[in-house]
């Protein structure tokens, strides 16, 4: 197999398809085409896409990977409680990671972890945003180490918050926190 020359760039409307066949792959939750919507034309949504400028037949703009995440504002998350409250900054905001997902044949190689940067980096910029958030099902092994590596903090285990397939499952919420929290 050939060496991966991974870039990373915004999502944009040709990414379509592939973002929605890739999360139909991925994920065993289906997202709204309005979803896929937002994301490919940035409508409250900021994402970053992973492609392998080596990949030949025309493939090496195709997404490998993707994280997206909206901005919200703190007071109207489960999670503003946890920021020292300021009522001469109502405007506090907090990044939250929606979908974060890597082609199978591309996992291990640190893209996830390149792509939460991204989001880290980004968040980091916004002078109003304290932390970086998301929900995971609590047997997903595999992105609860990558948040634990990356020092995401899990400070909720929430009981039955996905229900897939009449199955109820319970998600730990991460936290990163920037601009000093
Ligand atoms: N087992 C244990 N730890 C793992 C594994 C694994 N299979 N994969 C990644 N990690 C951890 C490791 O700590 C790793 O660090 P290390 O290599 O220094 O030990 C760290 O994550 C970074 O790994 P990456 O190579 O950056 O991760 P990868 O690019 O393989 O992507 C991901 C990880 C996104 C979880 C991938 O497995 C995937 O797409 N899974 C299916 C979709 C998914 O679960 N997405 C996250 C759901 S949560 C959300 O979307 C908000």
């Amino acid at each position: 197999s050939h060496r991966p020359t991974i870039c990373y760039r915004p999502i944009q409307p040709s990414d379509l398809e592939v973002l929605e066949r890739l999360h139909a792959d991925i994920f065993p939750i289906r997202y709204e085409e309005e979803f896929f919507q937002s994301v490919v034309h940035a409508r409250d949504i900021v994402s970053w896409a992973a492609v392998d400028r080596s990949r030949p037949n025309g493939h090496s703009d195709e997404l490998i990977g993707f994280v997206t995440a909206r901005i919200v504002l703190a007071k109207e998350t489960e999670i503003g409680d946890l920021l020292i409250y300021d009522p001469l900054k109502p405007d506090q905001t907090l990044v939250y990671i929606l979908t974060l997902g890597v082609v199978e044949t591309y996992r291990n190689l640190g893209i996830a972890r390149s792509l939460i940067r991204q989001v880290i980096k980004y968040a980091s910029s916004i002078p109003t945003c304290h932390a970086v958030y998301l929900h995971v099902i609590s047997y997903n092994i595999p992105a609860i180490h990558l948040y634990k590596k990356m020092s995401f903090k899990c400070i909720r285990r929430l009981q039955g918050f996905y229900l897939i397939n009449d199955q109820h499952y319970d998600s730990f919420l991460f936290v990163y926190y920037v601009n000093g929290g």
